[in-house]
């Protein structure tokens, strides 16, 4: 167990040792597993599983603050589809704090959208993207404000 005050006051934190009961083989598929993604040691695979889970805690609760990111895929020559696109992201513009757009080719673009506010909301606005249609491929990255994770 040791303390660690960072400068700013931000990376304070405790760490402490437990001991964990795990099946032989659960054990073993996680030293796979972080061998495979390149983690130094079990500790820190575990402590990214626990703070995915409570990630997924955050955008279970409709009014929890998240932030997201939105990635689209869509063919700009679609009938009214860019138009449609700006028109939903410029309803949400409080939601939709920045917007990248990627021409792929002469047909595709690729739009990155970072997304914040509500769980609930921040899933509606995606889904509605996402659902447009013309759009080839959308995925919503659910993430964290960080807040409440250490
Ligand atoms: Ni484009």
């Amino acid at each position: 167990m040791f303390d660690s005050v960072g400068i700013d006051g931000y990376n304070s934190f405790m760490t402490k040792r437990f001991g964990v009961s795990i099946p032989d083989e659960l054990l073993a598929k996680l030293d796979k597993l972080a061998k495979k993604k390149g983690y130094s040691n079990r500790s820190e695979v575990l402590r990214d599983l626990v703070r995915d889970r409570f990630v997924e805690e955050e955008w279970a609760t409709p009014a929890g603050e998240v932030v997201g990111t939105v990635t689209l895929v869509y063919n700009h020559h679609a009938h009214d589809l860019s138009d449609k696109l700006a028109d939903l992201q410029h309803s949400h513009f409080q939601n939709i704090i920045s917007t990248t757009h990627i021409h792929l080719d002469p047909h595709n673009c690729l739009e990155v959208l970072v997304v914040r506010g509500k769980s609930q909301k921040v899933k509606e606005i995606a889904d509605r993207l996402i659902a447009t249609k013309g759009v080839k491929h959308g995925k919503l990255v659910m993430t964290s404000t960080g807040k409440e994770l250490v």
